[in-house]
Formats: C-alpha cells, structure tokens, sequence
C-alpha cells in the first residue's frame, strides 16, 4: 500500500512534539523510521503482532529472520526476557548503550514474528539521542531490522531509506549520517563460549576486556558453514553489480585488480573500483569510490554502505574491491564486504 511518509529533520524547532507524534504512530502499530548510531531502523512496536508483519512486508524481508528489539532503558528487558545472566551482566554495563546486541531466553508473551519463530530475543539499546528519546516516547519496545530494502546496503544517511522505503513507512526521523556506518555487533551467551553471530560495532578485542573467551560463529569464518543467525545466511548489503574483494599482499592485490578491471573493460562492462585514498590514483578505471584511508577503519566504516550504493547510481555492471586488514573493526568492514560480493573474496 502506498502511503504518504512524513519526513521529520532532527534539527526542527518542534522536534520534541514530532518525537510524541512518532511515539504515538507506533503504539498505532505505524512504521517509524528511526536513525541509531549504527545505521537507520525501520521501527514498529516489538509487541505487536500485525506492527511486525509490516516490517517484513515494506523491507522484502524473508519471515525466518527475526529482529532485533530495540529498547532505551535496562528495566525493559524485563519485559522481554526472565534469564539476564552474569556475563550479559556485565556487558550491558560496559556497552549499553551502544553497538552490541545480546541473545536471551524470550518471554511467551513475545510475537514469534519478533524473533523469526526462535525462542531467544535479539535485544538492544541504541546509543543516539534520537533513538532514546522516540523508544522512551514510543513507549514501547521496538523491533527494528536495518531500514533498507531486503538485501540492499544498510542506510547511512536518511536518503538511503527514503530511497528504499518512502511510500511504505509513515514517517522518517532524519537525524544525518550515522556515527558508526555498520550494525551492531550479534552476540549470543547461551553456550559453554561466548559466540560472535555478527561482527559489528564491538570488536572482539573489546569484548575480551570483559569476557575470558569469544569466538566467532564458524559461518564468519567460512563461507561455506551455516551460520546460526538467520540473518547471516542471505546475500546482503550488496551492489546491484556482480562485487569481487581481492585482499592480501598489497602490490599483488593492485596487480590482480588492474588486470580484473582490464578483463572486464574487454568483455564490454562498466566497472566500478572500490579502493581507498592511498591507491585511487594507482588504478586507471572510469568509475572509481574510495572509503577513505585504510589507516582510519571508522572512517572506512562510516563509508563503506554509501560507497556500495553509489555504484548502483553509476549503473556498473561489476565492482572489483579492495579488501582491508581484518583486525579490530576490519573484521565487520570486510564481513560486509564479502556479503556484497557473495562470497567472491579472493585472498592473495
Ligand atoms: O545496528 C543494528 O543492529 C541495526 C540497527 C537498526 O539497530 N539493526 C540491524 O538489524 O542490523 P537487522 O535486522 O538488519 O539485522 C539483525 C541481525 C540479523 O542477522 C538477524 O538474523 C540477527 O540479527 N538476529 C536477530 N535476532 C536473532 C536471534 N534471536 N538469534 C540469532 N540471530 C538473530
Ligand atoms: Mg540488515
């Protein structure tokens, strides 16, 4: 159904009554799109069956997917789980809020919309003014997915959901680009280890302050494994474009790159290169992206989803990339990158 979607700018005199408006839109059962430090979400109320299905419906969204409920104050959580152990404890005292979200036991009263059919809760509190003030006004608990269309690169800016989702949602609250540029890191306690579903936002090197061990799902190292977040398994965040990452050894990752772009100038295509500030001016392609030095992850993060859209707007028919170190944040950056290309990550 086409609707009219209200767009609400952050820097609005009357923000605060805008805020009560998109409060009560969702407790209506409407659709707000919302911006976090991550990246925007499309929220409804978490409680609210039918609310839910609407998500699923304007995002193109596969139903065994669940989402990530969206909360702006601890005692909250009482509503959604009965179980918050030691360790999730401890985390949500260092990191809420912020990019991390936990996995708990789901209370029955939760729609299995919410949680994909799963009897865990993805649950989160967003560190952005803006999200707290709406979930607080909302006065409810809000599950939110990325706020693009299924499969298509995350949102950064409010122009990338207005892209994907105006006409579907009743109100967009613009809040400029986002902080961070990747999601929140997935992370789930109920096994002997700590589990990474999702690198994000939280490093693993961050969570090792405060937990002995953490692994990453076997699915984040392999391709080829099943990942036990449903949401995992999809091709994702990707170009329009057919997307191939070379990474490695520098100059053979240049060398392999020119010659990709060469080859595929020969069979006819337009193609697009996404690189970073050091190397730009050492390829010769007629569509070229930086995400910023290599030297500055945040800055690649922050970068990385607007870049892969741009090469929609060029219209290339294939995106050779540059792939990055894997430390630190690098972990989610080239998580998302080898999504966008499907896999076709070539390591050199
Ligand atoms: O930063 C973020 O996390 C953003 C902002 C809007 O908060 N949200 C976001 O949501 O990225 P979404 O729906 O695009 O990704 C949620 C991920 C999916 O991979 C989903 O499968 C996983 O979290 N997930 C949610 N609930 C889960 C559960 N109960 N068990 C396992 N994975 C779960
Ligand atoms: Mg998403």
């Amino acid at each position: 159904m086409i609707k009219k979607t209200v767009i609400v700018s952050s820097e609005s005199e009357d923000i605060g009554s805008k805020l009560d408006f998109a409060g009560s839109l969702i407790r209506r059962g409407g659709l707000v799109v919302f911006p976090t430090e991550t990246v925007y979400g499309l929220g409804a109320d978490a409680t609210d069956r039918s609310a839910v299905e609407k998500i699923f419906k304007a995002k193109g969204r596969p139903q065994d997917n669940p989402l990530i409920v969206h909360i702006c104050d601890v005692s909250q959580l009482r509503d959604l789980t009965d179980e918050v152990s030691e360790k999730a404890s401890v985390l949500i005292e260092a990191f809420w809020p912020g990019p991390l979200t936990i996995l708990f036991k789901k209370k029955d009263n939760l729609p299995e919309e919410t949680t994909g059919g799963l009897d865990t809760v993805a649950v989160r509190m967003p560190n952005h003014p803006l999200a707290l003030d709406f979930i607080k006004k909302a006065q409810r608990p809000i599950a939110a997915p990325s706020a693009n269309t299924s499969g298509r690169p995350s949102p950064t800016r409010m122009e990338h959901a207005q892209e994907d989702l105006d006409g579907k949602v009743d109100m967009i609250i613009d809040g400029g680009p986002t902080g961070l540029g990747l999601e929140s890191t997935v992370l789930d306690l109920s096994g002997d280890r700590p589990l990474i579903l999702r690198p994000g936002g939280i490093t693993r090197e961050m969570l090792l302050d405060y937990l002995e061990d953490v692994d990453y799902d076997r699915s984040i190292e392999d391709i080829n494994e099943k990942p036990r977040s449903p949401g995992q398994k999809y091709r994702h965040y990707s170009p329009k474009a057919d997307m191939q990452v070379y990474s490695g050894e520098p100059e053979l990752v240049i060398e392999a790159i020119a010659g990709r772009i060469k080859e595929g100038k020969q069979e006819g295509k337009r193609v697009g290169l996404l690189t970073v500030d050091e190397n730009i001016d050492r390829y010769e392609c007629d569509f070229k992206i930086s995400m910023g030095s290599s030297k500055n992850l945040e800055q690649v993060a922050r970068k990385l989803f607007d870049a892969l859209r741009g090469f929609d707007l060029l219209e290339v028919d294939l995106v050779v990339a540059e792939g990055l170190s894997e430390e630190g944040l690098g972990k989610a950056i080239m998580n998302r990158m080898a999504k966008a290309a499907g896999g076709k990550v070539y390591y050199l």
